[in-house]
């Protein structure tokens, strides 16, 4: 496919998953009422499937399984052609099963094939068979869920709140074979290279992680490598099935690169203490000059425009905070870039993606309000390089109040990060 082509792709593969809402087989929900019967055959399973395939394949496999979702350019092997009915017909049921399962390189497959089997349930991962299926065309392979196939989604074990807090003590002590294990599991091994991109090499479904060692504290990488669907249940990053020690070995090697120079006005911000107190009036007050709250949900109020922030405190290393503020545009977060449609009649309308389906996009502005576009009246779509969130809160805001925000940011904390009650 040509490069120009492509770029519009992302846009849209992002928003697809939300088309599932509207399939009336999936909303309906409780499928513990329907017989047994009905929930094998092929045809209600790929209903299943579909939603899935969109939520967590099509960024490399493409929408209709065509091996050229947008991530696919970024990939050293192309992920395979599943509407492809030659490819796809010499395999199994089962081989295709344990491909998912399993991932690339459980099968002696590309490791940029990432495993599925503890994120998602084997009754999701059949009905992804037999999704695949029916992109392919093939009606000549039914596929039915066997006996006694699981329904509810795996758990790992969560890391505790013991756990992590012993990490912490631990993170210094990354030795050179640590590091070059880490590096090795997340090129070679692990599929992390296949979403994130380090320099230029890599996928783009996840964050650039070329600065990761600046932006995330060691804490919050161990905790969310390790389960991301602890944090965010609906995340595309998979929980990759990580010994410990693989998890921590990551995490050395991602704090090790810290990239980059910062500016030197930073270092008076990073300096200077705060007042959570102070910095929370600032973040919630509609008449102050920062007002937050309008955009960011946080104690379970404010608008929904940027992200919710209820546990930026772990997520975010000080440092990375403070670049959000001053400067919002260097990271985009996953899912709230800016995008810019043109209308046939000319008109020029931005804002932040909230929802798509097979006729409408919806975007809503800075200022919180939503717009839903027909699809037939846009002419161009394109994905920013800035952000919403305003640029000039460095100017609006003196030192103090800066360090009073990022003093109230950094109490914001998830419930493993607090420190264990002392007895
Ligand atoms: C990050 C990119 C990526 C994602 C996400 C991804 N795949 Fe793949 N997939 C690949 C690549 C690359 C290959 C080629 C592996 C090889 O041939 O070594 C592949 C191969 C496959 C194959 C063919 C295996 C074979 O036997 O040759 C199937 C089936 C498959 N993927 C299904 C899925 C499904 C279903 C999902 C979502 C649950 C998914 N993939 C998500 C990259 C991806
Ligand atoms: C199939 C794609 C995929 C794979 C494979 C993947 N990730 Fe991710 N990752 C994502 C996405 C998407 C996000 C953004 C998460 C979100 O906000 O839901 C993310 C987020 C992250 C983050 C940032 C978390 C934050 O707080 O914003 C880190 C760090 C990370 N991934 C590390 C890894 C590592 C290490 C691996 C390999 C062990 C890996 N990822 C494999 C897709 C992937
Ligand atoms: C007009 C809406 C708007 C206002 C007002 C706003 N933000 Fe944002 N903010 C956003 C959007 C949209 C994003 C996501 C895009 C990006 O990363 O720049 C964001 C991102 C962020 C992030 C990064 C989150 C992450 O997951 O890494 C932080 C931190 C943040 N904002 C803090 C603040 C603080 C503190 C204020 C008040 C001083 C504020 N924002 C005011 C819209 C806003």
């Amino acid at each position: 496919m040509p490069k120009p082509l492509r770029r519009y792709i992302p846009a849209l593969a992002a928003a697809l998953p939300l088309i599932f809402f509207c399939t009336p087989l999936w909303a309906g929900g409780s499928d513990a009422a329907l017989s047994k019967k009905t929930r094998q055959t092929s045809n209600f399973l790929s209903e299943r499937g579909r939603p899935l395939f969109l939520q967590y394949c099509a960024h490399c496999h493409g929408n209709n399984g065509e091996g050229d979702g947008f991530n696919a350019e970024f990939l050293d092997k192309e992920p395979a052609e599943l509407s492809d009915r030659d490819f796809l017909g010499k395999k199994t049921n089962n081989q295709i099963y344990r491909i998912i399962y399993k991932g690339g390189a459980g099968v002696k497959k590309s490791h940029l094939m990432p495993v599925f089997g503890a994120t998602l349930s084997e009754e999701e991962i059949w009905s992804l068979v037999a999704y695949a299926r029916k992109l392919s065309g093939d009606t000549d392979h039914p596929v039915q869920v066997p006996e006694g196939a699981g329904r509810e989604r795996p758990r790992g074990p969560a890391v505790s709140q013991e756990e992590l807090a012993q990490f912490s003590s631990a993170a210094g002590e990354a030795t050179p074979e640590t590091l070059a294990f880490g590096e090795k599991l997340f090129r070679k091994k692990k599929s992390c290279l296949a979403c994130h991109a380090l320099e230029e090499e890599g996928g783009h479904v996840g964050p650039d992680l070329t600065r990761a060692g600046a932006l995330y504290p060691a804490k919050w990488l161990y905790a969310w490598i390790a389960g991301p669907q602890v944090f965010s249940p609906d995340t595309k990053m998979p929980n990759l099935k990580l010994e410990r020690e693989e998890a921590r070995a990551l995490v050395h090697f991602l704090r090790s690169r810290a990239g980059g120079e910062r500016p030197m006005e930073w270092k008076q911000y990073l300096t200077a203490r705060g007042d959570p107190e102070r910095g929370r009036k600032l973040f919630f007050d509609p008449e102050g000059k920062a007002y937050c709250s309008k955009c960011h949900r946080m104690e379970e109020k404010g608008g929904r425009v940027g992200p919710d922030l209820s546990w930026i405190g772990s997520k975010r290393t000080r440092e990375f905070l403070l670049e959000s503020l001053l400067d919002p545009k260097a990271v985009i977060t996953s899912g709230y870039s800016t995008v810019m449609i043109l209308t046939h009649d000319r008109k020029f309308i931005t804002g932040v993606k909230k929802s798509e389906d097979d006729s409408s996009l919806t975007l809503v502005d800075k200022e919180g309000r939503e717009q839903t576009i027909s699809k037939d009246l846009i002419k161009k779509f394109k994905t920013q390089k800035i952000s919403t969130m305003p640029a000039n809160f460095g100017d609006l805001l003196d030192v103090q109040e800066v360090a009073d925000l990022l003093a109230y940011l950094q109490t914001r904390v998830h419930p493993l990060f607090a420190e264990p009650a002392k007895p």
